[in-house]
């Protein structure tokens, strides 16, 4: 089984990525997507996107970062592809999922759903331009009103040589309304001798085992379950392993929140340091009720060294409730 760290744009960037592979369980991760119109974009577009391109493609804990392109162009999509190949991404992954209205306006995302053969000219003409050591993955969703071309695209992806396809178990219609479809990628498994990644919906180990059986797939992608409870991927493994493991304490996640504040404070404008620890703490608290109430206490703030203090402070209850003695 692989577990990969699902892409989300303004909230799983190079710290969150740094942070969270740091805690084990994830083989992979994917950057938020470039947005690929005509132009060969800058190197400097790649390294802000992907920082990890200065350090071997890995995040410092060693896990590799595919570099995402979202555009519905194959020949700029190539050329942005080998200048990513270039620049040292140890792979590429190719968004066919974004739903939002803008990017599918603009010919990017889901909306290419509804033409299998352009997606598959894309991935076909981003295979030839990067060198064969380098994968080239998909992303996509069940479709983009329906299902009917679900298939499709699939097979479509899979001719064009790429290496890999996730499948986010919804189609652009379904949003992010529940339930994930997992039994349709089975579908997909059963045409294709393609690898393939089911996504949407792993909140635990439990819904891992259950959509593996469900999608037929060993291999799995976390997003919003891995925010909500960081050492997700470390859990599923150890239990679909059939080791499980302890679930971190809400103590430690405070303290790795207090220190994603601070590589956010040194890495931004100080007073931009606390919206990143604000958005985390509204997926922590679907999860920890410790994060509810803290995300209250600093809602309003936007003062850093405020943030700061209230951070230690709530760090330091929980420590002193921890050293404190039981009562005899
Ligand atoms: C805020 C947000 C940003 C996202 N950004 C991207 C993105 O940049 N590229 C992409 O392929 N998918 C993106 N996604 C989709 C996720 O990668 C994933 O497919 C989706 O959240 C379902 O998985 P989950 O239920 O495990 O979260 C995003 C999702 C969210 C909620």
């Amino acid at each position: 089984m692989r577990l990969i760290l699902a892409p989300m744009e303004g909230v799983i960037d190079a710290t969150m990525r740094a942070l969270l592979t740091d805690l084990g369980g994830i083989d992979r991760c994917v950057t938020e997507f470039v947005r690929v119109s005509q132009q060969l974009l800058p190197p400097r577009v790649f390294r802000r996107l992907c920082p990890e391109l200065d350090s071997g493609g890995c995040t410092p804990a060693g896990v590799p970062v595919y570099v995402q392109l979202l555009g519905g162009q194959p020949s700029p999509m190539a050329d942005n592809a080998a200048r990513c190949a270039e620049l040292g991404a140890p792979g590429i992954d190719l968004n066919f999922g974004c739903p939002a209205k803008t990017v599918n306006k603009s010919d990017g995302g889901a909306i290419l759903l509804q033409e299998p053969e352009r997606v598959g000219s894309i991935v076909a003409a981003v295979r030839r331009a990067v060198p064969a050591v380098i994968p080239v993955t998909a992303k996509i969703r069940l479709g983009f009103e329906d299902r009917s071309q679900f298939l499709d695209n699939v097979l479509a992806i899979a001719a064009a040589g790429a290496s890999e396809i996730a499948i986010h178990a919804r189609t652009r219609r379904d949003g992010y309304q529940p339930p994930a479809w997992w039994d349709e990628i089975a579908r997909a498994v059963a045409q294709t001798s393609l690898p393939i990644v089911a996504n949407g919906e792993i909140w635990s180990p439990e819904d891992a085992r259950r959509c593996q059986l469900a999608s037929q797939c060993q291999d799995l992608m976390l997003g919003r379950g891995a925010l909500r409870r960081p050492d997700l991927p470390r859990l599923v493994r150890a239990s679909l392993g059939g080791a499980p493991a302890e679930p971190m304490a809400w103590i430690d996640i405070a303290a790795l929140l207090q220190h994603f504040f601070h590589s956010k404070r040194a890495q931004c404008e100080p007073r931009h340091a606390a919206g990143p620890v604000k958005q985390w703490l509204g997926y922590l608290r679907h999860y920890y009720p410790e994060a509810g109430l803290l995300f209250a206490g600093i809602k309003r703030l936007i003062d850093p060294v405020a943030v700061s203090a209230a951070l230690d402070a709530h760090l330091a209850t929980l420590q002193a409730g921890r050293d404190r003695p039981a009562a005899a």
